[in-house]
């Protein structure tokens, strides 16, 4: 008898009724007497596949036997539609072999701290949640590419090292090159800039470096970004270039990722409002949204309600203690597990507790000028059900290459796409300058070194022209579409301040 053909979890459907092989890792294993139950991961899904020790031979059965988590193994078997399982489908084993026993396994379904967890990063890929937010990270890489090349943009890449601060000296990391000073990109906009003037539209997706060195959950030192930038758009076509951007990504997550999101329970009400209608808010109104008596009375209510939620999250943790003594042992785990969760949404409602009336108080205070904090950003986005785009701020605050508003000397052509539920800022960009005297002018007011700005000089000498771009953070756009907390689990490996390992 030939090999059963070898095929993948995520193909079985063809399969149905055949003989086939996988090969995989164990993620679960249960076992009665004569049975197994295992779990199958293969990196495209999961299924469960019945070992019966009756049904196949001694050497099968003793590596079902043997198999420990993670343990890696080919199993062969008949493949049953079974709308019960995990996947819609079960394979009925006929032979199984263990291609390598794994050792104890350091993650276990019991609780783990985030950082023993991001410590084991390189392990910790391996488990649903994290399969299934890292899918969703590539849909959405993908929702980008089609987007802009049915559009007609080019990609075009922007070098990595780099001799010039764009978005300011404060964040740059500089590395030593030949004798000399270059630095980490901390976005390819200027470069960009020069592509779009060869080429009409292009984006850039690659990799972006910031030395944060504040530990928030929005920030990582290297993240990765989409820039497009256009020749002949101004602020308005950028914004509705957003807008139509974002909107693909979200309506291919909604089409393309139904099991991702289920496992990350996200509420898919708030993307599906996200498909259109973009509200433009200047900044103006934005500050005065910021400072208003609903915000106020927002974060009001919104105290009340975590601290219902608390006190009943409290009453159902204590009833779960009492039962504990005489549950039955499934019962027991079915508690535990429950338990975990309760303390884990504890610790949040405790950490929004301490931080909104900071937050009030900071947005109370704001003045005009200032520049929005997270936290601002976060207020002003609960009075909208899907994003916004502010626009025009005070130039004070900006990068040196925005162009200035004609009508309001104050302001910069600048926009910032803000993210709804809370997430804020996921998209920053806007028209550029276009003047050259006035652009050295801004060159040397932000104390940057002219000699290494002449080639984006030349720009605005040979056939300068109107023209916008913005910058999409990926791993933010993907935080918001999962619905987390942090946006550390939406790269494989994150490096922030404290981290470099894995
Ligand atoms: O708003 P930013 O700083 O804009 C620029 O860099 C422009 N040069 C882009 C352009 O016009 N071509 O950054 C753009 C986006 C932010 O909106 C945010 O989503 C993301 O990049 N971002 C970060 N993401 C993760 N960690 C960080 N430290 C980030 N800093 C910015
Ligand atoms: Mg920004």
């Amino acid at each position: 008898m030939s090999t059963p053909i070898y095929t993948t979890i995520s193909a079985l459907e063809k399969h149905e009724g055949e003989l086939v092989t996988l090969k995989g890792w164990l993620y679960n294993k249960r076992s009665s007497k004569g049975l197994h139950f295992i779990v199958l991961r293969d990196g495209t899904g999961l299924c469960q596949c019945v070992v019966n020790h009756g049904e196949i031979d001694e050497s099968s059965w003793n590596g079902a036997d043997e198999s420990t988590q993670e343990s890696a193994i080919e199993i062969i078997g008949r493949v049953r539609a079974d709308e019960k399982q995990v996947g819609g489908y079960e394979l009925q084993v006929t032979a199984l072999t263990l291609l390598h026993k794994a050792e104890e396994y350091p993650i276990t379904p019991k609780e783990h701290g985030v950082d023993f967890l991001m410590n084991h990063r390189h392990l910790w890929l391996r488990s649903q949640r994290q399969w299934a937010i890292l899918r969703i990270r590539n849909s959405v890489i993908m929702s980008i590419h089609n987007f802009f090349q049915e559009k007609g943009f080019l990609q075009m890449d922007a070098p990595i090292l780099t001799g010039t601060a764009v978005e300011g000296t404060s964040t740059l990391f500089e590395m030593e090159y030949f004798g000399r000073s270059a630095y980490l990109t901390q976005s390819g906009q200027l470069h960009g800039e020069a592509m779009a003037m060869a080429f009409g539209k292009i984006y850039t997706f690659g990799p972006t470096f910031r030395a944060e060195k504040s530990k928030t959950r929005r920030h990582l030192t290297e993240f990765w970004m989409i820039e497009p930038e256009m020749a002949f758009y101004d602020l308005d076509m950028a914004m509705q270039l957003a807008e139509d951007m974002l909107s693909r990504i979200v309506s291919d997550a909604l089409a393309n990722c139904q099991t991702e999101l289920q496992i990350l329970e996200r509420d898919q009400e708030p993307l599906k409002r996200s498909l259109s209608g973009y509200p433009r808010v200047s900044y103006d109104k934005a500050v005065e949204i910021l400072k208003s008596d609903k915000t106020a009375q927002m974060v009001a209510d919104k105290i009340a309600g975590l601290q219902q939620e608390t006190s009943d999250l409290q009453t159902e943790s204590k009833e779960g203690q009492a039962a504990h003594g005489q549950a039955k042992k499934w019962e027991k785990k079915k508690i535990d597990a429950r338990e975990i969760e309760i303390q884990r949404r504890l610790a949040d409602i405790e950490e929004e507790l301490r931080n909104l009336p900071k937050w009030l108080e900071s947005a109370q205070a704001f003045e005009w000028g200032g520049d929005f904090g997270g936290s601002d950003e976060t207020l002003i986005t609960w009075h909208f059900d899907r994003p916004i785009i502010v626009h025009r701020f005070p130039h004070e605050f900006k990068a040196f290459y925005m162009k200035r508003d004609l009508e309001d000397d104050r302001v910069a052509l600048g926009m910032d796409v803000l993210a709804p539920e809370g997430y804020g800022e996921i998209v920053g960009g806007g028209e550029r300058a276009t003047d050259l005297a006035f652009l050295q002018s801004q060159v040397k007011k932000h104390g940057l070194p002219e000699e290494a700005f002449t080639w984006y000089f030349d720009l605005r000498r040979y056939g300068s022209v109107t023209h916008s771009g913005f910058g999409l953070g990926l791993e933010r756009t993907v935080t918001w579409i999962c619905g987390l907390h942090h946006l550390r689990e939406t790269i494989p490996f994150a490096r922030t301040l404290d981290r470099l390992y894995p």
